[in-house]
């Protein structure tokens, strides 16, 4: 298999910059597998899905119509021929994808579709279970942390850069909300591998932990080369 990289962590640790860096530097493939789930939750809600009915996510989950589309400003996702980059962004979107990524029929759906990023030269993969669950094997493993406070504080930013004027208490409180989420369902719960290199980006730039993954990367590449 293509050598693959995973970084897990909560929403807003940094995962989605740090691995289009890691995939642009390495010239490797890059999975956001987030937006997969947000894609199927978006799905749903257009088709009117029955959101207690957990076969009927799955077959929404199977037959997505999904294009990602590698541009200037990032990675363009297209639904079944719409634009949908910035709509599968909206925090009622992001609320309802991990009520999806609760539905373990829906995550096995979602598996396969994952697995097939793995190309030559390689991939990033970006998620919650990336290297617990959907690539178990691959040799380099980050679980990428930061407080609540410092995300919610990146997110307002964010948001504000964006035209918006968001309430930073709403924000910490959806954040805490989706963790407890994401950590406490029974199907792959948000944890690190036993493997994985936990980093704390609470107090470190991106550039530091890019750089802190490029070298555990490097260690690995000239591990197998040497072992070859
Ligand atoms: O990373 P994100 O915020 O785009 O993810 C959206 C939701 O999907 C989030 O609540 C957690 C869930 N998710 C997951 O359960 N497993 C993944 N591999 C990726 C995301």
């Amino acid at each position: 298999m293509a050598f693959v990289v995973t970084v897990d962590g909560p929403s807003g640790a940094g995962k989605g910059t740090l691995c289009q860096r890691l995939a642009q530097s390495l010239g490797f493939h890059l999975l956001d597998s987030g937006a997969l789930y947000r894609l199927t939750a978006l799905a749903a809600e257009k088709q009117a899905a029955d959101w207690g009915d957990e076969e009927a996510l799955a077959q929404v989950a199977k037959n997505l119509a999904v294009r990602f589309e590698p541009s200037a400003g990032g990675v363009k996702v297209w639904l079944a021929g719409e634009d949908v980059t910035s709509a599968i962004r909206k925090e009622q979107v992001g609320m309802n994808a991990s009520r999806v990524a609760a539905c373990q029929p829906v995550r096995a759906a979602l598996l396969q579709r994952q697995r097939s990023f793995a190309e030559e030269p390689g991939l990033v993969a970006d998620g919650r279970d990336m290297g617990t669950t959907v690539f178990p094997d691959a040799p380099v493993k980050v679980f990428l942390t930061a407080s609540a406070e410092e995300r919610a504080r990146r997110r307002v930013l964010q948001l504000q850069l964006a035209g918006e004027t968001p309430d930073y208490e709403a924000i910490l409180a959806d954040i805490e909300t989706r963790d407890r989420q994401d950590r406490e369902r029974a199907t792959s719960p948000l944890k690190p591998a036993d493997d994985a290199v936990q980093l704390d980006s609470t107090h470190l730039g991106i550039e530091e932990v890019l750089a802190q993954v490029l070298a555990l990367v490097q260690d690995s590449l000239s591990g197998s080369a040497a072992a070859r």
